[in-house]
């Protein structure tokens, strides 16, 4: 959610920006603009809509040359996604220009501040009090660092601030707080940007930025201080992705392309995780085996698909640790006052590692003395720097917005941990563990068939694409992959889909059902004998009642077969590894569906990839 890039080098700034801007579009947006040093006046262009509206009004009206820039894509939070609200936002006389991603939370009072100084607004954004209180603090003093600390001084809640100013030819100030920005390091040129996908068409060498950090970059030199002015500390690293990890691959959907990532992903997961004795190690676990020891409760916090990933690992995090879990949306857990000590054990799950929901959820279980462990994909984000350990999943840059190697990585993540702490707490024997991670191994294999068998439910889309109701059931680890199912669908065709667990049919959704409705049912192995039975008859229920049936079983289980309209093949795997492979057809379904109706898959309506608000 909002992308911002800044440059300063030798090349030309537009088109280093809206490149950078272009690489952010995943992240979701609703207008975009530029600002470039151009003599003593900042030019501008912004313009509502997607980055084409912007080539046209640049085209229109070609801005000058110049090698210092900024760029935005902005998620609309505080305004409507107008040109007006657009960034960047400058002062009255054009002379400094800001860009912006979060929410400046005392921006009334500010405003109000500014307004009785003689300020004049032009739009609804809280970010416009943050170039006033600029222009302002730039009547005193002439250095545009000190300016911008002075002003984040001021500021309450989340901002990723990134300046330019004509008067400071050839510098680039940005400053975070509670909110995403990188800096990339260059020969002769720096960047700045929302992640590292901004600038990875011209280096691979990156700066994670702490908390409260104000950085400053000239063509050849990068200075970052804390919001007073003190030198602070910042980690470097080198980005282990190149730029065709960021693209399309000929692939016509990021999201296509990333369903058929998932086998590597899922391996790549699994990858260097057992030490030569055959035990389970995990790089960043940083808690002693003694601390995992005292863990008598876990707490799964996450949004969305990541909730139904901490769904799926609740049921072999129980049954492997006996330790109890419960999974809570991040968004709920801390006004609902839970119950949580030094031996609660909360685990955060986001793939973007960037979520504000679950990145304050987790502040408040620290403040409650909690640990926190992350399972996260995006190296050196928020969630994972602030969390006392680490698993992170090896997925890859995940850049269509639904998530999907994502969810599948997190699911095997959870498992590692799960059987992480059986280890540790001694509950199960190492050849016990060994085993599980066996089977974990076979899994890509399975992904890969589902994948290849693709066209089944391709066909099954189009025959289906006039629906404009489908429902999902599942029992057991079946039930989030049915919620996940349901997700999808909502977000990518823009149908109405719901997920239930199939015990619950008859307390209600079965009213739902009529003829012709479509739904999915995923059927857990046989090997759960009662499971499999149990949904046998809520496969025979719907059927009676009209509904298309349409079912997702196990290689060799023809017990369902008389009560199917479709059946979908599943490679044969223990139950709880189930929902790694039944995940999959509904994924392309859902995908499929929405590109039939024309919808655009990599970037639903109204969502954005990574959302940094509450
Ligand atoms: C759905 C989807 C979202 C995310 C959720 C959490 O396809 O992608 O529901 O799962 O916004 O995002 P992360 O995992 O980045 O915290």
């Amino acid at each position: 959610m909002c992308g911002i890039v800044g440059y300063v080098g030798h090349r030309q700034a537009l088109d280093v920006v809206m490149g950078g801007l272009r690489r952010l579009e995943y992240r979701g947006y609703d207008s975009t603009g530029v600002g470039l040093v151009d003599g003593d006046r900042i030019a501008w262009a912004k313009k509502a809509g997607k980055l084409a509206n912007l080539d046209a009004v640049l085209e229109g009206n070609a801005l000058p040359a110049s090698t210092t820039g900024i760029g935005h894509t902005r998620w609309a939070t505080h305004g409507a996604p107008t040109d007006a609200n657009a960034h960047p936002h400058l002062d009255a006389a054009d002379r400094v220009a800001v860009v912006h991603n979060g929410i400046i939370e005392n921006f009334m009072v500010l405003r109000a501040e500014l307004e009785a100084a003689g300020y004049e607004f032009l739009s609804e954004t809280d970010t416009e009090v943050v170039v006033h209180l600029l222009h302002r603090e730039l009547q005193q003093q002439d250095d545009l660092s000190e300016a911008v600390r002075a002003v984040c001084r001021r500021l309450e809640g989340a901002f990723t601030l990134v300046f330019a100013d004509a008067l400071n030819p050839g510098v680039v100030v940005g400053a975070r707080r509670n909110s995403p920005l990188v800096v990339g390091r260059g020969e002769g040129e720096n960047f700045l940007g929302s992640d590292v996908a901004a600038f990875i068409d011209y280096t691979a060498e990156a700066i994670e930025l702490g908390q409260d950090q104000v950085v400053t970059i000239t063509a050849d030199a990068i200075d970052v201080t804390d919001f007073h002015g003190n030198p602070a500390e910042t980690t470097a690293y080198t980005v282990d992705w190149d730029v065709t990890a960021a693209e399309k691959g000929g692939y016509e959907w990021f999201m296509t392309k990333e369903i058929e990532e998932q086998p590597k992903a899922v391996a790549d997961t699994l990858l260097g995780r057992l030490d030569q004795d055959g035990h389970l190690q995990l790089d960043e676990m940083r808690l002693t085996d003694d601390e995992l020891r005292e863990i008598d409760k876990i707490i799964v916090i996450a949004c969305g698909t990541a909730s139904y990933a901490g769904l799926v690992a609740k049921y072999a995090i129980e049954h492997w640790t006996r330790i109890p879990c419960e999974v809570e949306l991040a968004s709920e857990f801390r006004y609902r006052d839970p119950i949580i000590d030094r031996s609660t054990l909360v685990v955060a799950i986001s793939q973007s590692g960037e979520t504000m929901d679950t990145l304050m959820a987790i502040r408040y279980a620290r403040q409650q003395r909690a640990r926190v462990l992350s399972i996260c994909n995006t190296n050196g984000s928020t969630i994972p720097r602030e969390s006392d350990a680490v698993i992170y999943t090896h997925a890859g840059p995940e850049v269509a917005v639904a998530s999907t190697k994502g969810f599948l990585s997190q699911v095997v993540a959870c498992y590692l941990l799960g059987l992480y702490l059986a280890q540790a707490k001694g509950v199960k024997y190492g050849d016990e563990i060994s085993s599980i991670i066996d089977e974990l191994h076979q899994v890509p294999a399975g992904i890969q068939r589902m994948i290849d068998e693709g066209d089944q439910v391709r066909k099954l889309a189009a025959e289906l694409v006039d629906r404009r109701s489908f429902l999902f059931l599942g029992r057991h680890v079946g039930f989030p992959v049915a919620l996940e199912g349901a997700l999808k669908l909502k977000e990518l065709a823009y149908v109405h889909a719901e997920g239930f667990a199939a015990g619950e049919l008859k307390h209600g959704p079965i009213a739902l059902v009529e003829k012709g409705l479509p739904m999915f049912v995923v059927v857990p192995p046989r090997a759960r004998d009662q499971l499999q039975e149990k949904i046998l008859s809520n496969i025979q229920e719907v059927r009676a009642r009209g509904a298309y049936t349409i079912v997702l079983v196990e290689d060799g289980d023809d017990s369902v077969v008389p009560f199917a309209d479709v059946v979908i093949r599943l490679p044969k795997v223990p139950t709880l590894l189930q929902p790694l492979v039944a995940t999959v057809p509904l994924q392309i379904f859902a995908c499929e569906l929405a590109e039939l109706l024309g919808h655009d898959v990599d970037q639903p309506r109204n969502l954005a990839k990574s959302v940094t608000v509450e």
